[in-house]
């Protein structure tokens, strides 16, 4: 994770960003570190990465890089303004031991991509490029499974699908787990896909959606989730998760929530 000391809204990259619209940088801060507590609080480590000056965006860690079995595969960003990002996040995986290939085409990390079971889920259409899911398929030897994003609101996977764990009791091809999803953003193929994959899924609304409620982190048990999405904190309890509810409504103005704060280091 990375401290949002330069947090801010300097561009508009996304329809969330208004440059007008002012960010509370206090705010900001508390409930980045409120994010950081649940997740120890809840067994997890949280490592950090030192913010840089001039990088409003660095906060946005899950867009920096996908990690799978140790194998860092480090982001190429669409914009030009958070270009610099890839290197600051690369400088820190090295220090701490990784080996780093970067993508050549456009690549947004876990923004786009998120590791479901055997495959991994990756979204296009916005940001990373379909060349990029060739990419990510060799490096990894993970079937890569290509999902369209329609709606700019929508525009990086990690805003309308989170993967939730493992279930028990899979006997439905399902490439194993189970996720929650807001059909609308995405294609109607790749809806249809989803639909095949994940039969059991939990349907998000549009207002789970646009309160970030899908841009969430499941440890399989615990799901960190923006409390506004009441639907699917509803859904979840039912579904036996426990919501741990994190409120991050001042990244909204720059187009994330918990899951962009946020890349798992898997090792
Ligand atoms: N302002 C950032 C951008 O538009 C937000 C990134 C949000 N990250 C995410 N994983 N969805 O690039």
């Amino acid at each position: 994770m990375c401290e949002p000391r330069y947090f801010d809204v300097r561009y508009a990259i996304n329809p969330w960003m208004d440059v007008d619209a002012p960010v509370d940088p206090e705010l900001a801060r508390t409930q980045w570190r409120a994010l950081v507590e649940a997740y120890r609080g809840h067994g997890h480590t949280v490592e950090t990465v030192a913010p840089v000056e001039g990088l409003p965006d660095m906060v946005f860690a899950a867009n920096a890089a996908l990690v799978s079995d140790g194998l860092v595969f480090g982001s190429s960003f669409h914009a030009p303004e958070r270009r610099p990002e890839a290197a600051e996040y690369e400088a820190w995986f090295k220090a701490a031991g990784y080996e780093v290939q970067r993508a050549g085409a456009v690549c947004e990390g876990e923004g786009d991509l998120v590791p479901a079971g055997r495959f991994v889920l990756a979204g296009t259409g916005f940001r990373t490029e379909r060349a990029a899911h060739r990419e990510v398929q060799e490096f990894l030897g993970r079937p890569v499974i290509g999902l369209e994003l329609v709606d700019p609101r929508f525009y990086h996977l990690d805003t309308a699908l989170f993967f939730l764990g493992e279930e028990d009791g899979e006997a439905d091809g399902s490439g194993g787990g189970n996720v929650a999803y807001y059909p609308a953003a995405f294609s109607p193929g790749s809806r249809e896909v989803l639909r095949r994959l994940y039969p059991r899924a939990v349907i998000a609304t549009e207002e789970d959606a646009l309160s970030f409620g899908l841009n969430s982190v499941s440890d399989g048990r615990n799901v960190f989730v923006a409390p506004q999405a009441h639907g699917l904190v509803d859904q979840l309890a039912g579904r036996g998760y426990v919501p741990v509810p994190v409120d991050l409504s001042e990244f909204r103005k720059s187009g994330g929530g918990i899951k962009c704060c946020t890349l798992e280091i898997r090792s």
